[in-house]
């Protein structure tokens, strides 16, 4: 049975109530992703939608499946990214990294940037279109993963980033003016108060050992060597991680080390500068 864009919403937001604190936006998501209509032409458009095409939506978003895994696609800088199991859903916060390494890379001309723990490119790929000039190199392990990072240089037309399947940990390989990460941060132990869509991705997405710093450690210690004199690094961390961060990347030699804030004042980005002479 179809109904009218009026009756869908109404109708979406009734199913998705106590499963959704943003069941007005999520109810345009989902009719924009049933009608194939952009999200900015619904106003205009209010595209009917088949009934039981949105009972089986609002099905999944109560087992727990993430609404962008259910469409298959978000929005990260201003660009589109595909998303499915497999891959974590990029977040607006990483959009504070995206814009500390365009400020890093101000002044130089064609700068050698690496992304690792790239996921589904959200970084590498924003940073990349911003900056025609640089050479991208995006660095993943996991085949989930990965397939959704080629699929969205591809998509995106980022002729500019390099994919490479790797462990991060097996580094460095390459040279670069600018180092790159948000890995997988969350203590092992903060498990239980995840919630249940979280869970749904991947958790080698999520977990960063027992106090969430491991991979801060590791790519530190390894990633500074390859870095340039005077190049940057810059990570996106966990709340409440940020001083524990800049303490590792101290220890190691970093200096002019420095934080960003996301909309909440909470400090989610640590960069210093690497002296390797
Ligand atoms: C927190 S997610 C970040 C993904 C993406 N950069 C973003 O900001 O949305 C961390 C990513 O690191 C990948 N990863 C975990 N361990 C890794 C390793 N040892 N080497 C390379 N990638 C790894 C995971 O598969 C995941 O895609």
């Amino acid at each position: 049975m179809v109904i009218s864009f009026n009756e869908a919403i109404a109708y979406i937001k009734n199913g998705l109530k106590g499963i959704s604190d943003e069941c007005d936006s999520e109810a345009k998501i989902i009719i924009s992703h049933l009608s194939d209509t952009e999200p900015n032409r619904l106003r205009i458009s209010q595209p009917s939608a088949e009934r039981s095409a949105i009972d089986a939506v609002i099905e999944e978003r109560r087992k727990g499946t993430p609404l962008q895994y259910i469409i298959g696609r978000w929005w990260f800088f201003g660009l589109e990214f595909l998303v499915g199991e497999g891959v974590l859903i990029p977040r607006q916060d990483t959009e504070i990294l995206v814009e500390t390494a365009l400020t890093m890379a101000e002044g130089i001309k064609a700068p050698r940037i690496v992304d690792l723990c790239s996921g589904s490119g959200c970084i590498a790929i924003s940073v990349a279109k911003n900056l025609p000039e640089a050479a991208v190199t995006a660095v993943e392990k996991y085949d989930g993963a990965y397939a959704f990072l080629e699929k969205n240089i591809k998509g995106n037309e980022a002729d500019n980033v390099i994919p490479v399947k790797a462990d991060v940990c097996d580094g460095p390989f390459g040279e670069y003016d600018i180092v790159l990460s948000n890995p997988p941060y969350i203590p092992d132990s903060d498990r239980e108060i995840l919630s249940r869509e979280v869970l749904k991705e991947p958790e080698v997405a999520l977990f960063g050992g027992e106090d969430g710093l491991y991979f801060y450690r590791v790519i530190t210690k390894k990633w500074k060597t390859a870095l340039r004199n005077g190049g940057k690094l810059a990570f996106e961390v966990g709340i409440k991680e940020a001083p524990l961060v800049a303490d590792i990347m101290r220890q190691e030699g970093f200096t002019e080390i420095g934080f960003a804030c996301d909309l909440l004042g909470i400090e989610r980005v640590v960069f210093g500068t690497v002296n390797n002479v």
